[in-house]
């Protein structure tokens, strides 16, 4: 018999992974919904490690004006982690001490928002309550820039990356190609994306057709050919006069090599990447003689809510109401996902999905959605991408020109356990 919801207590959030330009408008959905419901919202200080250590934030101390401010707010307003929680098995410590953390302050929802890797970790705790005796029920919320989680049809994070790389090529390109006469012939643009290329392909909503930028999308699904590379850009600078590259940090070489591996690996096992325009640039200069500039804008493009997608920013405040919803109904192990009925005009709602079906996977870019020589995006990921980078949600400037930030006062909850050493 499965045991009946809470109708108790409080609900617990946290931020996992990579920040985005709009996690924060999850976060404003979650406390929004809750407190409309009358339950009170403890968030996680960096995550599941703010859960682990007993640092939990009372955000019921927050005014309505400082939460609904984290709608236009990038980062992560209470901290994020990349931590992994191993197995029940291997660390079962670590499970007890949730659950000593969560009983000890009346969490019965806990709402973990993050990427694949943090849906692996929501699935865990949604294990924890049968197999501890203890009622919690366990909500993944999607967010990603890379946009690679699967079921969802997109992320919440990377429609707003996509318009900053899309907006962001259609720029420098208008600048390459005034230099190109005397200076400038080729720019490099190295966007996010790991193992999946949607981030580069949102570059490719820049132009259409052959000579607009960007003229080649080097996607982590291809393997780099570097002769066929060269042989792209020398034959576009003859023919236009420049040539704008919009590369992924994630491809690799014919041996599988990253093309630009930093050296590290975080906690996930994940080499660290970011380089690879450069490597590139200095391919270009060497082999085709021609000067270039190469940019890589890094934490620029996936906190740069200043031009962030409004459809994406009411996805992300969408998700985080539905996960409220979801788990005051009594909902386990599942996330909110995003379900498109229609490419044009734009419908999407949100439904629930297992986190099963969603934990350790990633979803890349559909064949189709490249061109046959793999440089570019074909119409059916035009089709995808377009809807997701729709429309203008300016945050408000304030007299000193810079975009007015929200602060949370981030007042900590009185811990009553002892010292967890993790
Ligand atoms: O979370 C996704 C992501 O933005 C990747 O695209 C990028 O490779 C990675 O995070 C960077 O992670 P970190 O901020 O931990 O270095």
């Amino acid at each position: 018999m499965p045991t009946p919801p809470a109708t108790s207590g409080r609900l617990l959030y946290a931020q996992s992974g990579g920040v985005t330009a709009v996690i924060n408008a999850t976060a404003a959905g979650v406390i929004e919904a809750a407190r409309a419901k009358g339950v009170p919202v403890y968030a996680a200080r960096n995550g599941i490690l703010g859960a682990l250590r007993e640092e939990l934030i009372d955000t019921t101390k927050e005014s309505k004006t400082a939460i609904a401010a984290l709608r236009h707010t990038p980062g992560g307003a209470f901290g994020s982690c990349r931590y992994k929680l191993k197995s029940l098995e291997a660390n079962r410590a670590e499970y007890e001490r949730l659950i000593e953390v969560f009983r000890a302050h009346d969490i019965r929802w806990f709402l973990y928002n993050g990427g694949n890797d943090s849906a692996d970790t929501a699935l865990k705790i949604s294990q924890l309550g049968k197999a501890m005796d203890y009622d919690i029920r366990c909500i993944g919320v999607p967010k990603t820039v890379d946009n690679d989680l699967a079921v969802t049809d997109c992320c919440p994070g990377f429609g707003s990356v996509a318009k900053y790389t899309a907006v962001s090529t259609l720029e420098a390109s208008l600048d390459v190609a005034s230099m190109a006469d005397t200076s400038t012939k080729v720019f490099i643009l190295e966007v996010m994306g790991r193992h999946a290329g949607w981030i580069a392909a949102a570059a490719g909503l820049a132009g259409e057709g052959t000579d607009e930028p960007p003229h080649l999308i080097l996607f982590p699904e291809r393997v780099f050919d570097e002769a066929a590379f060269l042989a792209k850009v020398k034959a576009t600078v003859e023919r236009v006069g420049w040539c704008t590259v919009v590369a992924s940090e994630g491809i690799r070489n014919a041996e599988g090599r990253f093309l630009a591996e930093a050296g590290t690996r975080d906690a996930f096992g994940h080499t660290q990447l970011g380089g690879v325009a450069p490597v590139l640039a200095a391919l270009v200069k060497e082999k085709l003689g021609y000067k270039y500039h190469w940019a890589l804008p890094d934490y620029l493009q996936r906190s740069a809510r200043h031009l962030a997608s409004k459809t994406d920013a009411e996805q992300a405040y969408a998700v985080g109401q539905a996960a409220v919803d979801y788990a005051l109904a009594g909902m386990n192990a599942v996330m909110p996902v995003i379900v498109r009925s229609s490419d044009a005009p734009y419908r999407w709602k949100v439904e629930p999905a297992a986190l099963r079906s969603i934990a350790n996977r990633e979803k890349k870019m559909p064949r189709g959605f490249l061109t046959r020589d793999g440089f570019g995006i074909t119409a059916a990921a035009r089709r995808y991408l377009a809807p997701l980078i729709q429309g203008e949600a300016h945050p408000p400037h304030g007299s000193n020109g810079l975009p007015k930030y929200g602060r949370l006062k981030n007042t900590g909850v009185t811990k009553k356990l002892p010292t967890f050493e993790h």
